[in-house]
C-alpha cells in the first residue's frame, strides 16, 4: 500500500511539473498576399469548409482548444501543428512554387477522397471539421478545378 501511494504521489508531481514545460502557441502574423482563401478569393462555403477542417493544422491561423493546455496532451497537439504546417501551410501558399502546389492540391485530393485527412483523432473533438460527404466533394472538386485551370 505504502508503495502504491508513492508512485501515485509522484506521478502526481510530475504531471504538475510538466505542465510548467513551455509550449509556443504563438501563431506567425498573416500575409493576406500569400494566404490561400484571401489570394484565390474562395468562395465563403470553401473557405469556411478549409478554416474548420483543415486551419487548425496547415495553417499560421491555429485556434487551440482547451485540452491542448495540458500536457502531455498539448506536445502531442503542438507536434501535429508543426508537422501539418511543414507539409502544408495555407498561410504562405502564394510563397510555393507551381510543383509544389500541384503537389499539395493532388495530395489534398487523394486525402480527402481516403480520408486520411482531416487527422481522425481531431474530428473526435471538432464537430466543424466533421465533414459530410457533400462537404468533402465541394472541397475535392475546387481542388481539382485549380489543379484543371491551373489557377493556383
Ligand atoms: C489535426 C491536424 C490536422 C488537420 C485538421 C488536417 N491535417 Fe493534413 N496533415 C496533418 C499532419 C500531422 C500531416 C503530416 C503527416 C501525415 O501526412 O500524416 C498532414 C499532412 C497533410 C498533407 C500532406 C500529405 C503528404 O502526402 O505529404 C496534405 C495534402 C494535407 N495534410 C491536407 C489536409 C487537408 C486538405 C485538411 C483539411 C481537409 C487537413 N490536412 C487537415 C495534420 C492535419
Amino acid at each position: 500500500m505504502k508503495t502504491a501511494k508513492k508512485i501515485i504521489l509522484w506521478t502526481l508531481v510530475a504531471f504538475a511539473l510538466i505542465q510548467l514545460i513551455p509550449i509556443d502557441r504563438v501563431n506567425k502574423p498573416v500575409d493576406s498576399k500569400v494566404n490561400f482563401v484571401q489570394m484565390k478569393q474562395t468562395p465563403e462555403k470553401v473557405s469556411t469548409l478549409l478554416k474548420n477542417a483543415c486551419y487548425d493544422c496547415h495553417s499560421d491561423e491555429t485556434v487551440y482548444p482547451k485540452y491542448a493546455y495540458v500536457a502531455p496532451i498539448s506536445w502531442s497537439v503542438k507536434s501535429h501543428v508543426n508537422d501539418g504546417r511543414q507539409h502544408l501551410n495555407f498561410s504562405v501558399w502564394g510563397n510555393y512554387n507551381k510543383e509544389l502546389k500541384e503537389n499539395m492540391l493532388d495530395r489534398s485530393i487523394e486525402a480527402l477522397k481516403h480520408k486520411t485527412m482531416p487527422l481522425p483523432g481531431y474530428i473526435v473533438y471538432h464537430d466543424e471539421a466533421k465533414l459530410t460527404e457533400a462537404e468533402r466533394a465541394l472541397l475535392i472538386q475546387y481542388f481539382e478545378e485549380m489543379l484543371k485551370s491551373k489557377t493556383y
